[in-house]
């Protein structure tokens, strides 16, 4: 056969995707594990909602001319040439699926947590990965400002417990369905006086979908100067948008009005926020973002079910913490008993005794590969074992073991029966 494929022999991790190892693991572990602690205390339910779902979903979502429907997903076809992609965000998901199980008529209020993987087709940098992981809220079924302050309250919760204090609440109101088009044709006025100045893509979004080219990183110099969606709410929004901010001040929640803050995703209506670390590690790169979404439910299935949720990228939040010394017993490998067995026979009691061990919950490990005692005590040492449960002949013989307590450099023969007993005596 003289065929020639083309065979990609590179085993290496796809460009933008990440492994996470297990010191870092135990940082996301860490983070993850206070965040469910405090959606808890706030009422939150956890939801887990598909990696893969239909491209349809974020299109309608998300928005057509959004960058991350136009130029970021992952996209695959099924064998029925359905087109489906990687999620890029959590929110069109746990929409889907509140509308698909029913919930606004199980409860009037819903409210669910997430913690995950989303995927965008990014240009990777420091802070902006093809994968990453989001922890997320989305509060159903409250129209009031007090709403959207539990949200800002809970992102800013999770934030400090996950070490982060230093951090800018940024906060904006883009209108409803009622004010935001009056907006939308005043600042399109704006631009179409600017249009020869502005770059490309804000001269197509120009067109399609004017608020976006206030998010634009390059025109900022003329965007500045442009009209404030604050100034075009209707009566209802400014209400909204006042109470929020007293109720944030009330709570001595600090932030602060952005009035150019949009959001690059289509499906927001009134609140919007982004948080950005400050202080000596400030980056560029929100933290976290949210706002609020009251006619995606709708929009997406029937019901009128207004909602508010955040996400938090946890990459960008590890980023800026240093590993917290005190708790690297998280994530080091250590043990507390190591089994040694010495010589091939007792190799099997040896491991009875390890399953034993571990059935009883004691951290406890033995690699029984027949090597050296000073090799099985080095390896001891080095997984921070404080007692070393030795099996050879002898022990085997006299059906015991000899417990070596490798803090206190002493050791003595006990009765395999009870060397549980024995344990729970010396480790209280
Ligand atoms: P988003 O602003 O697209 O909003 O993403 C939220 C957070 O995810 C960002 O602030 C950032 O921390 C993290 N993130 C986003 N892209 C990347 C990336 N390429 N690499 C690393 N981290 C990233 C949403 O996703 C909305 N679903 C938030 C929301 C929930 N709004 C209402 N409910």
């Amino acid at each position: 056969m003289n065929q020639e494929v083309e065979i990609d022999t590179s085993i290496q991790t796809v460009r933008g995707m990440h492994d996470v190892l297990p010191e870092k693991a135990a940082e996301y572990l860490r983070t993850e594990t206070r965040a469910r602690e405090i959606f808890a205390a706030f009422g939150y339910r956890e939801i887990r909602t598909p990696i893969l779902e239909f491209v349809s979903l974020f299109e309608r979502a998300l928005g057509q001319s959004t960058d991350i429907v136009e130029k970021e997903m992952f996209t695959v076809k099924d064998r029925g040439d359905r087109l489906l992609c990687l999620r890029p965000e959590g929110t069109a998901g746990v929409v889907r699926a509140f509308i698909e199980n029913g919930f606004a008529k199980k409860s009037a209020i819903n409210k669910f947590f997430y913690c995950g993987p989303m995927f965008r087709a990014e240009r990777p940098q420091k802070g902006r990965y093809r994968e990453f992981f989001q922890i997320g809220s989305e509060y159903f079924g409250n129209e009031a400002p007090a709403a959207d302050a539990e949200t800002i309250q809970l992102v800013s919760a999770i934030l400090h417990s996950a070490g982060i204090d230093s951090f800018e609440i940024q906060l904006n109101s883009i209108g409803c369905t009622e004010c935001r088009p009056k907006y939308q044709q005043i600042l399109t006025e704006y631009l179409s006086g600017k249009s020869d100045k502005l770059c490309q893509d804000c001269q197509k979004r120009m067109k399609r979908n004017p608020l976006r080219v206030l998010d634009c990183k390059i025109d900022r110099n003329i965007l500045e100067q442009a009209p404030k969606s604050q100034d075009s709410l209707c009566e209802n929004c400014t209400q909204h948008f006042t109470q929020l901010k007293g109720l944030l001040q009330a709570t001595k929640t600090e932030f602060k009005t952005v009035p150019g803050l949009v959001r690059g995703l289509d499906y927001y209506t009134r609140t919007v926020f982004e948080i950005y670390a400050t202080g000596k590690t400030g980056a560029q790169d929100a933290l976290a973002a949210g706002g609020r979404y009251d006619t995606l439910v709708r929009e997406l299935g029937e019901e009128n079910v207004p909602a508010v949720g955040f996400a938090l990228g946890i990459e960008r939040v590890l980023n800026l913490i240093a590993p917290d010394l005190n708790e690297s017993t998280l994530s080091s490998n250590n043990v507390t008993i190591f089994v040694a067995a010495l010589g091939t026979e007792s190799t099997e009691k040896s491991f009875q005794i390890l399953s034993e061990l571990r059935k009883n919950a004691y951290s406890a490990d033995g690699v029984l590969n027949n090597q050296s005692l000073k090799s099985q005590m080095r390896l001891a040492n080095s997984r921070g074992a404080r007692f070393c449960v030795i099996v050879g002949e002898d022990e085997l013989k006299e059906k015991s073991v000899t417990l070596r307590d490798l803090k206190q450099q002493s050791q003595t023969k006990v009765p395999m029966e009870e060397l549980l007993i024995h344990l729970k005596k010396v480790t209280g």
